[in-house]
């Protein structure tokens, strides 16, 4: 559920009508409902209940410093994937000892500014970074907190491009492999064994393959537990779907109680880093038809965002429900394929949809609160759209349109 709803025929962003915030702060630009974000995290914190738990949104999906910064105010952890992310979660005064460290390519500096600020566990996804991390605590002088990222070989049944637990990814270790991994840990001198973890994928609609992967995961912490070696928490990644056009993913509730009832009473706190559904519906794309073009073949709607600002439909198919702002519209409907200025032909938010338009309309792009503005570029010197943030009735500008100094700083010319 979010907080985006059509009051009287206008689009309203929690109390704020949207075509206020057009005129106010132009377009494209990103919005964000506080309410919505809080709810969401909310579900999953309530979710798991008493069960001991953190909730560590992926900064990924959303890395702007107002989000991270409402989320660490309701306790939040985080997990980051570079050190710029982690940087980011300190900055929005999030607490490391609740952020996790993922990413198949940690680097020395990276991992040493996470020992430096005390994160709470570095998930490994290789051999030869167990040995790094090693090293790298060893000459800082302290013990690194870790967890293997074990591929389960689950087909999560998503897009190629965000499947990532089958065996010919490259992210994680074969389950094989993490046993002698968790040996090697265990007797290295300056690492702790602390948790196990997995992401098998994103945008998972069904709870099947989750389930596989946390079976595989219990069974190999029952059999490490035989050998000495106890693993303190399970992290089961993120990957829970949201509806962008009529999937029916299942809530953080039935997934709570999935988790819940096959850890039975192992001691093991449970964290999740989920990132979708938190701020998928949470953000809208704001965008203005700048003209209309009628071929033989097709409508186009001529829009100000373009594929630099939202990649998800050229990049992986992805559909986002595109609506107008302002209901009524006496223009014809059509089918109309809602593209960018973008020199490429992948440059499309949406095509063939049925819309009324008129030079000048505004369109919200929906469910883009998630690998929306993080994705985006400066492809076409095109400059970053700002991104609002709505409370009730107020609205603040969390991050400004970016201008043409801000594009080419760092940039000289030749002597
Ligand atoms: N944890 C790890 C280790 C991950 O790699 C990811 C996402 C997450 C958590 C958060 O997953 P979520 O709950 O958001 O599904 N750009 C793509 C999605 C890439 C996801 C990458 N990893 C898209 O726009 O669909």
């Amino acid at each position: 559920m979010d907080y985006f709803n059509d009051r009287d025929g206008v689009l309203h962003a929690e109390d704020v009508p949207v075509t206020e915030l057009a005129e106010r702060f132009g377009t494209p630009c990103y919005v964000y409902s506080r309410a919505t974000l809080e709810r969401h995290w909310r579900a999953f914190d309530a979710a798991l209940g008493d069960h001991p738990h953190l909730i560590c949104y992926a900064v990924k999906a959303n890395s702007n410093l107002a989000v991270l910064n409402l989320l660490a105010r309701l306790g939040s952890g985080f997990d980051v994937v570079s050190g710029g992310e982690l940087e980011r979660v300190l900055r929005a005064g999030g607490d490391p000892a609740r952020t996790v460290f993922s990413g198949v390519g940690k680097q020395v500096w990276e991992m040493r500014r996470a020992l430096e600020v005390g994160i709470r566990c570095f998930n490994i996804e290789s051999g030869a970074e167990l040995e790094r991390l090693n090293d790298v605590a060893g000459a800082t002088g302290c013990r690194a907190p870790v967890s293997l990222r074990v591929n389960p070989d689950v087909d999560a049944g998503t897009h190629p491009y965000i499947s990532t637990g089958l065996r010919e990814n490259k992210f994680g270790v074969d389950v094989d492999t993490a046993m002698a991994l968790y040996r090697r840990a265990a007797e290295l001198p300056h690492l702790d064994v602390a948790g196990i973890d997995c992401h098998i994928g994103s945008q998972l609609t069904r709870l099947a393959p989750l389930r596989d992967a946390l079976d595989r995961l219990l069974d190999m912490i029952d059999r490490l537990a035989a050998e000495g070696i106890a693993v303190r928490h399970l992290d089961l990644g993120g990957g829970l779907g949201i509806r962008y056009r009529d999937e029916t993913p299942p809530g953080p509730a039935a997934y709570a109680r999935a988790l819940r009832e096959r850890i039975g009473d192992r001691a093991l706190e449970i964290m999740l880093e989920p990132g979708r559904a938190i701020a998928g519906n949470a953000g809208i794309l704001l965008t203005r038809v700048e003209y209309l073009k009628h071929t033989p073949e097709r409508h186009f709607a001529l829009v100000d965002a373009a594929m630099n600002d939202l990649i998800r439909p050229a990049l992986y198919g992805g559909w986002h429900d595109i609506v107008p702002v302002v209901q009524g519209s006496p223009a014809e409907m059509r089918a109309y394929d809602v593209v960018g200025p973008v020199c490429e032909s992948a440059d499309f938010l949406g095509k063939e949809r049925m819309l009324a338009l008129t030079a000048g309309d505004l369109l919200a792009v929906r469910s883009a609160g998630a690998y929306g503005f993080v994705m985006s570029s400066n492809y076409n010197t095109r400059p970053r759209a700002a991104e609002l943030l709505v409370d009730g009735t107020q609205v603040y500008v969390v991050r400004e349109r970016e201008n043409f100094e801000q594009m080419v700083a760092g940039e000289c010319l030749l002597p």
